[in-house]
Parts: C-alpha cells; sequence; structure tokens
C-alpha cells in the first residue's frame, strides 16, 4: 500500500540526523503538533490536517490522502539571523527530490513555492520559536503529490498531474528528508543553488503588503535570501516574511 509507514520510514532513514519519526493519521496542522514539546530533528508526517495553514495567514487544504503534510523541527547552532534560510534549503532540497523521483522540472517562485507548468506543486510555511533560550524552527512542508486544491486563488498542480510515474512514498519521503539534511549541513551554499531554480529573477513582479501593491522587476537574490528589485532606477532588498509576490501576467 502507497502510504506513510512510520516502520519504513526509520528503516530508511536509519543513520539520519532524524529522530522521532510520526505518522499521524490526522491532526490540525502537523506545525503545531510539533511546536508541543518536541526534540529537536522530529519529523511529523500527517495523512490529513484538519486547519492546515499557508503563509500570510492563508489556509492550506490538507484533505487529500496521499499528498505530504508535514514538518521538522530543527534547533540550528548557526547564527539566528541565518534562520530564514532554512524555508530556502527546504525548497531547494524538494526541487531536488521531486525532479530526482518523477523527473518533472521544476523551479522556485521566490521565496519558497516549488512550481511546474506556472503552477504550484508545494509551500512552505517556517516558523520561529524559543525554547530555554534557544532559537527552533519548525518548517512545514505540504506537497500535492496524489491532487491539488481546486478552488483557490493560486493555480495548483500535482504530481500525478504532471507524470504517470509509479512511486513509493516512504522512499520518496526518505529521500526528501536526506536531501533536507544535506542542504542544513550546508546552509552556506544554498542560496547559490537556490538562485539557478528561482523563477522570479529576472521577471516583472508585483510586490503586495498589507498596504500597498508595487510593480518592479525582480533583478536577484541576496545572501540572506531577500528578492532584489528594481524600481524607478533603484534597488530594494524584500524580505519575505513581509511580503508576496505575483508575476505580472500570472501566477509566477
Ligand atoms: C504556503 O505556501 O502558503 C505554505 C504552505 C505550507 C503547508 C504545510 S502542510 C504541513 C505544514 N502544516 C501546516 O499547517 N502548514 C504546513
Amino acid at each position: 500500500m502507497n502510504i506513510l509507514n512510520e516502520n519504513k520510514l526509520a528503516v530508511l532513514l536509519s543513520g539520519s540526523m532524524w529522530n522521532n519519526i510520526k505518522v499521524l493519521d490526522e491532526t490540525g496542522s502537523t506545525n503545531d503538533y510539533i511546536k508541543t514539546g518536541a526534540e529537536a530533528n522530529s519529523v511529523v508526517f500527517a495523512r490529513v490536517q484538519t486547519a492546515g495553514r499557508g503563509r500570510r495567514g492563508r489556509t492550506w487544504i490538507s484533505e487529500a490522502e496521499g499528498n505530504i503534510y508535514m514538518s521538522v523541527l530543527l534547533e540550528p547552532d548557526f547564527e539566528p539571523e541565518k534562520m530564514p534560510l532554512i524555508g530556502f534549503a527546504a525548497a531547494v532540497a524538494i526541487a531536488e527530490t521531486v525532479e530526482k523521483c518523477f523527473g518533472i522540472n521544476c523551479g522556485i517562485k521566490w521565496p519558497n513555492d516549488i512550481v511546474a507548468e506556472g503552477k504550484k506543486l508545494c509551500g512552505i510555511l517556517c516558523e520561529a520559536v524559543q525554547k530555554d533560550g534557544k532559537y527552533r524552527c519548525i518548517c512545514g512542508i505540504g506537497i500535492n503529490l496524489e491532487k491539488s486544491p481546486l478552488d483557490t486563488e493560486i493555480p495548483a498542480i500535482s504530481v500525478k498531474e504532471l507524470c504517470g510515474r509509479e512511486y513509493d512514498i516512504n522512499e520518496f519521503a526518505a529521500l526528501l528528508l536526506k536531501n533536507i539534511e544535506f542542504e542544513y549541513n550546508n546552509i552556506d551554499e544554498t542560496i547559490e543553488k537556490y538562485r539557478k531554480y528561482c523563477v522570479t529573477t529576472g521577471k516583472e513582479i508585483k510586490i503586495i503588503s498589507d498596504t500597498e501593491e508595487i510593480i518592479a522587476k525582480a533583478v536577484g537574490i541576496s545572501e540572506n535570501g531577500n528578492l532584489i528589485a528594481g524600481l524607478d532606477g533603484k534597488e530594494i532588498s524584500v524580505n519575505s516574511g513581509e511580503v508576496s509576490v505575483r508575476g505580472i501576467y500570472g501566477y509566477c
């Protein structure tokens, strides 16, 4: 049966940094679940979420079984300023894993939506918390493997719609976690890899904040993951926590 299985995952991930791998039938949000008391390097998957959350207060529709809804809890020993890089590292790891397992060409729409054929395949929600004076990062990942949500404002697509290849969901999830581990341990190289995947750079974009919308041209990604945009002959640096971005001719 192609469903997530704790024992299979534990075997596939033995020797990796990941411990406490849990698979829940259902939870509100895996990010909320893992926030309460889990150890560093824990992982939780849910087959279904009843209150999945997206970036900027959006809902992440999570009723389709066979999709990935997962969170990892990290307690990095690097400087807190580098914490935002974890989302970029996860995005690179996901794009690489989806390409390797399914042969699908992926891009990353800044900051960390994985896209294929101009539609969203995966979203990442990173949240920072503190425990005993240490910074922790909860990185939540939703991947449309089987089904993309309908009726969303953002055009979405699933792996199943893109490719008919048979796969084992446990093998996919284990490779993904191994690739996240690699990127996390090589966080200083993440942005260089990220830039190669980023489909936002070079495009005319709409930068949407709580108070305004600005049309600008995306010209690059800085070392800390900010989007550099050209506006009225100047360059501005945009932080992913504060805005969302759309292409002016479509989602990407
Ligand atoms: C986004 O693109 O807006 C981010 C979506 C993140 C969804 C995942 S699913 C697992 C984890 N739990 C949540 O409630 N959200 C993240």
